[in-house]
């Protein structure tokens, strides 16, 4: 009988494996944790993440086939095959840092599967790793485990949030690298079985591991290089009159371009895209390749600008000065569907307004007041930040943000609304009555393109929307930069 283990239960490890679980009844898998809470959470009625369809899945096969541990030891030792699923985030101290992958958490994993093995195992890269990090996880195996057969195989994870079900359900592409030896391609058989459950086997794509694990970050790269470019080309549109959905609609027809990632946003966010790509430059660094280096990090600059560029509109509209002024911040979690806030523009929008003063009403359906504090006082690594995006205080924040739980509240008497995340409600809003209840002149600054422009002009608003023909009131407004 196949046992699977799941080191880490995140965003990642805990929908993956729920599906492994409901397509294979006959395998039994384990998700495990350091986090005790985060298990906890994962074996109750309230699961530790929000994504559509998630709570069904685990429903059908917790207690059964899949189950959620901190007894990370036994589970690991029991396993013909150990997905590791940990965090792989931005090193924030010493070489590489604001740059390289932080592999701490992957090491210990590593370095625990040694410790407790007694049989084979399948060793299975689900994180996203720096190329190389297979040779990196074998060496510290083979070096403390004389005697036990250990193979590596890297299967980077694909999946989007807010549409993991989905995107795991049905993929494009499971991609498998191993070694080419025989060992080697004898485990990617064994994972592909694994896969093809319910996958068609012409989508499980088998490549030696340095093309798979290079594939991950390539992909990330492309889809944000995407939105950096359309996002370019918004600026391009205001200064104009051109409409940038107009021109992602033209391009997207192009059947070479195709009409997909092509929304202009108030920024990516997200754990992923950044992270991904500060990684693949600084590889691309360490491998002596500072142009391409700076190719891809030029995606990144392009993102940091859309944001300064919008938090700059807001300000200069409002007559240069957001000082006292109430703002309402709809939306806050990266995209819509999730909970999640890792990398939200809606960090930097807010501290870019709480830096001219601004005070800050959030609505998020999704997330926690608790998290919004947190996210707004957090000191994360600032690599090519603007001076205006530092930090503040947490004393600060408390002063000049409050977290609501109705759409009205957070809009009553606000001299302008930002909308920062594209949840559906934001697009069906009685935007009159919103209007009657604000300061005038009433703002909208659409970073997610949902509201209909001219309507609401309509009633009155002053309206922003990224990459659309400006408002009569914001050509009269110093151009922004
Ligand atoms: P996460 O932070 O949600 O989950 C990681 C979990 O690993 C945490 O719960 C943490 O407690 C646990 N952990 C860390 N070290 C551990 C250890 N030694 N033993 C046991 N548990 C440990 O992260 P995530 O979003 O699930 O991402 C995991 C990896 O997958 C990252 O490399 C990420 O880049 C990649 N990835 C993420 C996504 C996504 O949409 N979030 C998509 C594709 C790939
Ligand atoms: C991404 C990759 O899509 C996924 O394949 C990988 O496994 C993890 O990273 P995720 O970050 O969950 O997934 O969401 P995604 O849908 O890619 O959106 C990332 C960010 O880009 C969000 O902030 C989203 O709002 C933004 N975005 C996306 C745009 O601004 N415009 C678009 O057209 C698409």
């Amino acid at each position: 009988m196949v046992k699977i283990c799941c080191i880490g239960a995140g965003y990642v490890g805990g929908p993956t494996m729920a599906v492994i679980a409901l397509k294979c009844p006959e395998i039994e898998v384990a998700v495990v944790d350091i986090s005790a809470p985060r298990i906890n959470a994962w074996n109750s009625d309230h699961l530790p993440i929000y994504e559509p369809g998630l709570d069904d899945v685990v429903k059908k096969c917790r207690g059964k086939n899949l189950f959620f541990s901190t007894d990370v030891e036994k589970h690991v030792a029991e396993a013909n095959i150990v997905f590791v699923s940990v965090n792989t985030p931005t090193k924030t101290q010493g070489l590489g840092a604001g740059k390289a992958a932080d592999l701490t958490y992957w090491e210990s994993a590593a370095r625990m599967i040694a410790d407790v093995s007694k049989s084979d195992k399948i060793v299975v890269e689900k994180s996203t790793v720096p190329v190389k990090t297979a040779e990196a996880i074998e060496r510290i195996l083979t070096h403390n485990r004389k005697g036990i057969n250990f193979t590596i195989l890297s299967n980077p994870e694909f999946l989007a949030e807010g549409t993991a079900i989905k995107d795991l359900f049905n993929p494009d592409r499971v991609l498998i690298g191993g070694r080419e030896t025989p060992d080697g391609q004898k485990a990617i058989l064994a994972l592909r079985d694994v896969y093809a459950h319910w996958v068609p086997v012409e989508r499980i794509l088998c490549t030696n591991l340095w093309s798979a694990e290079l594939s991950k970050l390539a992909a990330n790269a492309f889809l944000a290089q995407r939105i950096s470019s359309v996002n370019a080309m918004s600026a391009l549109c205001e200064a104009t009159g051109a409409d940038v959905s107009q021109v992602s609609h033209s391009i997207g027809t192009d059947s070479r371009i195709g009409p997909k990632f092509l929304n202009a946003s108030v920024g990516f966010g997200g754990s992923c895209f950044q992270k991904d790509i500060l990684n693949l430059v600084y590889i691309c660094e360490c491998n002596g390749l500072p142009e391409v280096a700076n190719y891809w990090k030029q995606v990144i600059k392009v993102n940091d600008y859309q944001k300064t560029r919008f938090v700059n509109r807001v300000v200069s509209s409002m007559f240069n000065t957001v000082s006292g002024k109430k703002i309402a911040i709809l939306g806050f979690a990266f995209k819509k569907d999730t909970g999640d806030t890792r990398e939200t523009p809606a960090i930097d929008v807010c501290k870019g307004l709480l830096g001219d003063k601004a005070k800050l009403s959030v609505y998020d359906p999704q997330v926690s007041e608790d998290q919004i504090m947190r996210d707004l006082a957090m000191k994360k690594f600032d690599w090519d930040h603007p001076a205006h995006l530092q930090p503040l205080s947490p004393t600060t924040n408390k002063q000049q943000v409050s977290v609501v739980w109705d759409v009205q509240e957070a809009v009553t008497d606000a001299h302008g609304i930002c909308i920062l995340t594209e949840w559906d409600e934001f697009k069906n809003l009685d935007y009159q009555k919103v209007y009657d209840n604000m300061q005038k002149p009433a703002f909208v600054f659409d970073g997610r393109n949902v509201v209909d422009v001219k309507k609401l002009r309509e009633i009155g608003f002053i309206v922003y929307s990224i990459g659309k023909p400006l408002d009569s009131w914001l050509k009269d407004m110093p151009a922004v930069a």
